[in-house]
C-alpha cells in the first residue's frame, strides 16, 4: 500500500481496492488459512462515538485472524474524561499497539490522529465526513453481488449531508467507470458542496431528485441511509426530516429485478421489515461482507511493517477553519493546515470544508 494510514479510500489506488476486494474474497472461502495471519499483533479500537457493526466487526476480524484486541467504546472510561488530548492518548496507544481503529463525533479526527501515532491509523468513521471502512464494506458487496463496480446507476437516499457513508461512497465509485448517481434527499439534507466539488472535478454524472417512487425505476443499486439525528442542531429540525424517505414493498414494485439494496445501518424507520424478505434486500449479507473485508485491510496493512515516528508538522496558514464540527475546534495545538482552491477560499485538510481566508 502506498500510504501508512488508511484515512480516506482515497489513500489507496483502484488496484489496491481491488486486491483487497479479492483477498477478502479469499479469507471468506478459506478462513482457516487466515486464521494465524495476524498472531502476535494488537489492534486498538478508539471509540468515541456509539457503533455496534463497525466496532464489533474490527474486533471479530482482528480475533479471527489469531491477533488480539485492546481499546474502549465510551471515552468516559479513558483518560478523555481527565481532559486528555488526542494527541497524547493517540502517541500512547500508538506506541502500546501495532494498529488503531478510530471513530469520533469531530470530522477530520482519523487524519489528526494519524499525525502522531506510529502504529497505523484507520479512520472508523469521523463526524459526518467520511467513513472509508464501511466504503470497503459497500464495494466487496456490489462486486460480489453486482459482479462489477462499474456501469450502475446508484440512488443515495436519506440524510446525504450528514451521512459519512455515503460521501465516502461516492468519493470510491466515481474511479470505476461509468457510474452515475442519483441523489435522493431533501433540499435540506443534500450532499455537502466539497462532495460536489468531487463529482465536478471528476466529470461524474450525478442529478439530485426529491422523489424516491420516482427514480427508482432506473436505479441498479439503492443505498438507504438514516436520518443522522445526533448531527441535527434541534429536534424540531430532525422531526422535520425524519420519515421523509420509507422504502416499502410497494415502492419496490417499478424497481429493477436485479436491483441491489444496501443500507450500512443501523436501521431506523427508512426500510420497512417485509423489504428483508425481498431478494434483493443486500443489508444484512453486507455486515458478514464487511468482516471480510476488513479482515482483508488489517492483514494488508500489516503485512507492510510500517511503524514509524511521526515527523512534526506545522501550519501551513495562520488561519482557522470556519467548520465548528471540525477537529481543529477542539484541539487547539494541532497545527492548522489547508490546500487553496483559487481566490480567497483555502479548504480545510483535516475535515474538506471551505473557510475563507
Ligand atoms: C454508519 C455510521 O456510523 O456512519 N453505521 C455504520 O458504521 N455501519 C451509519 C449510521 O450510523 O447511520
Amino acid at each position: 500500500m502506498r500510504n501508512k494510514h488508511v484515512i480516506d479510500l482515497e489513500d489507496l489506488s483502484a488496484k489496491e481496492l481491488i486486491d483487497i476486494i479479492q483477498l477478502s474474497n479469499e479469507i471468506q472461502n478459506h478462513p482457516k488459512d487466515y486464521a494465524d495471519a495476524c498472531k502476535g499483533k494488537i489492534l486498538a479500537t478508539l471509540f468515541y462515538e456509539p457503533s455496534t457493526r463497525t466496532q464489533m466487526s474490527f474486533k471479530t476480524a482482528m480475533l479471527r485472524l489469531g491477533g488480539s484486541v485492546i481499546g474502549f467504546d465510551n471515552p468516559q472510561n479513558s483518560s478523555v474524561s481527565k481532559g486528555e488530548s488526542l494527541k497524547d492518548t493517540i502517541t500512547v496507544v500508538g506506541g502500546y499497539t501495532d494498529i488503531i481503529a478510530i471513530r469520533h463525533p469531530l470530522e477530520g479526527t482519523a487524519k489528526a490522529a494519524s499525525m502522531y501515532s506510529a502504529a497505523p491509523v484507520i479512520n472508523a468513521g469521523d463526524g459526518g465526513h467520511l467513513h472509508p471502512t464501511q466504503t470497503l464494506t459497500d464495494i466487496v458487496t456490489l462486486y460480489n453481488e453486482k459482479g462489477s463496480l462499474e456501469n450502475m446507476t446508484i440512488g443515495l437516499c436519506g440524510d446525504l449531508k450528514n451521512g459519512r457513508t455515503v460521501h465516502s461512497l461516492i468519493k470510491t465509485m466515481r474511479h470505476f467507470k461509468n457510474n452515475r448517481f442519483v441523489l435522493i434527499s431533501t433540499p435540506e439534507l443534500g450532499v455537502p458542496q466539497y462532495i460536489k466539488d468531487v463529482m465536478n472535478s471528476s466529470d461524474c454524472k450525478y442529478v439530485e431528485v426529491p422523489s424516491l417512487i420516482e427514480a427508482m425505476p432506473m436505479l441498479d443499486v439503492l443505498y438507504m441511509t438514516r436520518i443522522q439525528r445526533e448531527r441535527f442542531a434541534s429536534e424540531e429540525e430532525y422531526e422535520r426530516e425524519k420519515g421523509v424517505f420509507v422504502l416499502d414493498k410497494e415502492k419496490l414494485l417499478s424497481a429493477k429485478k436485479d436491483l441491489k439494496i444496501l443500507h450500512p445501518l443501523p436501521r431506523v424507520d427508512e426500510i420497512t421489515v417485509e423489504v428483508d424478505y425481498d431478494e434483493r434486500a443486500k443489508y444484512f449479507i453486507q455486515t458478514v461482507y464487511g468482516m471480510y473485508a476488513r479482515m482483508a485491510l488489517i492483514k494488508t496493512m500489516l503485512d507492510q511493517d510500517n511503524r514509524s515516528v511521526p515527523p512534526l508538522i506545522n501550519d501551513t496558514h495562520n488561519v482557522k477553519c470556519s467548520n465548528p464540527r471540525c477537529i481543529t475546534a477542539g484541539e487547539s495545538y494541532l497545527p492548522k493546515l489547508f490546500r487553496s482552491v483559487g481566490g480567497d477560499m483555502l479548504v480545510c485538510k483535516y475535515c474538506d470544508s471551505r473557510t475563507l481566508i
